[in-house]
């Protein structure tokens, strides 16, 4: 970012941020959530503390967003959700639990994954293992390899798994792959952390939750991070929760009196405004469907440009090598080019991304795809 910030270069392209932009490359306010915002601001008579849990009726809007109203964990009493700072939040508390449950597991990540996976989970204490997931230079899911390394974990171990639009290949698992994870999960016993910073960026709200909805429904104890940084731009709020299931009620409480213990030895209670906006917007019918309409315009926004850069890269290189671009979904996807070639793109062509060639199609806009893709043509060919 610095290095961007840097370069006077009129030509430069910033593929490497995290954020989602639209067509003037802002990050916008959303419109549903100005309105929330008015509305909590407006209603809004005490600014005393919340409790360790955060806003109730944010908890139990946020379950039944990314549960669904029929979920057999939330029928049976088996689900709790307490709010966290961020998604981020959400994934430290559950590290911690994990670790407080038994010091000596291994959480498994899929190679590769978002860079702060490791500091997050690792931070806590936990040995950190990799799974194959996905190959950058064929743009191939290594999914019978995922599962090899999956049978051999130790029962007990967790296994983190993105729920869509993964970060940073862009590669998803489709439900005939969902099922075959979740029995295998379920079968060697090992526990399902289900990291779900997207969802409604892929296909819609319903879709994007379908895979952690089934394995949260298989599987006797199962945690869920939920981010509403990207889906809602609500990024500097920090809003997230954490799900729980157990495997009962009682079970369920007790990991929902842990999860707050750990809340309050970290950071007391997580911060109230950007929860409060959630709220307003989940549970106000009017506010919610304005939302679906702009989560709609910023995912179409982002297909358009894979599809505009796939076709441009096609034009420019003579082949079809990219045209996985075009079919992957979420904000990211991989190159798949060497360090020295993101270095080279950088230093004579402006273009910027993360080292290991993660590119936000976010970043491209009609007048820079050509660009781009002329500039990436240019130095593989
Ligand atoms: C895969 C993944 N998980 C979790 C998060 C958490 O985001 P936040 O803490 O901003 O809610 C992100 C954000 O980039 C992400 O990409």
């Amino acid at each position: 970012m610095a290095q961007y910030r840097a370069d006077p270069s009129p030509l430069k392209v910033d593929l490497g941020v995290g954020v989602f932009r639209d067509l003037s490359g802002n990050t916008p306010v959303l419109a549903c959530v100005r309105r929330a915002e008015q509305a909590v601001l407006a209603q809004q008579t005490t600014k005393s503390y919340v409790a360790a849990a955060g806003r109730e009726e944010f908890n139990s809007a946020v379950e039944q967003l990314v549960l669904g109203s029929a979920h057999a964990a939330r029928r049976d009493g088996r689900a709790r959700t307490v709010q966290t700072p961020g998604g981020c939040g959400a994934l430290r508390v559950g590290a911690e639990l994990i670790r407080a449950a038994a010091r000596a597991t291994t959480v498994h990540v899929s190679d590769p994954t978002w860079g702060n996976h490791v500091p997050l989970l690792g931070s806590s204490g936990l040995a950190l293992e990799s799974y194959p997931y996905y190959d950058s230079a064929s743009h191939r899911l290594l999914f019978d390899a995922m599962l090899e390394r999956l049978e051999r974990a130790a029962p007990g171990d967790v296994v983190l798994v993105h729920g869509c639009c993964h970060n940073p290949s862009g590669a998803d698992l489709d439900m005939a792959q969902w099922r075959a994870l979740s029995q295998l999960l379920t079968r060697r016993r090992l526990v399902p952390f289900l990291d779900l910073a997207y969802q409604g960026f892929g296909e819609d709200l319903e879709a994007d939750a379908a895979g952690v909805r089934l394995v949260a429904e298989q599987a006797p104890e199962a945690l869920i991070a939920v981010s509403f940084s990207k889906n809602l731009g609500l990024y500097r709020e920090r809003v997230g929760a954490l799900i729980a299931i157990g495997e009962n009620p009682s079970r369920a409480d007790a990991i929902s009196s842990h999860v707050l213990q750990i809340a309050r030895s970290i950071y007391s209670m997580p911060p109230d405004h950007g929860a409060a906006i959630a709220a307003h917007v989940l549970t106000d019918a009017a506010l919610r469907s304005g939302w679906i309409e702009e989560l709609d315009g910023m995912r179409s926004r982002i297909f358009a440009m894979r599809a505009l850069l796939a076709q441009a890269l096609r034009s420019k290189s003579g082949g079809d090598g990219f045209d996985f671009i075009g079919t992957q979904r979420g904000m990211f996807s991989l190159l798949g080019v060497s360090p020295q070639v993101v270095d080279r793109l950088r230093d004579r062509h402006h273009v910027f991304m993360l080292q290991d060639s993660r590119i936000n199609l976010a970043g491209i806009m009609p007048h820079n795809a050509d660009y781009v893709a002329a500039a990436i043509a240019g130095e593989l060919g």
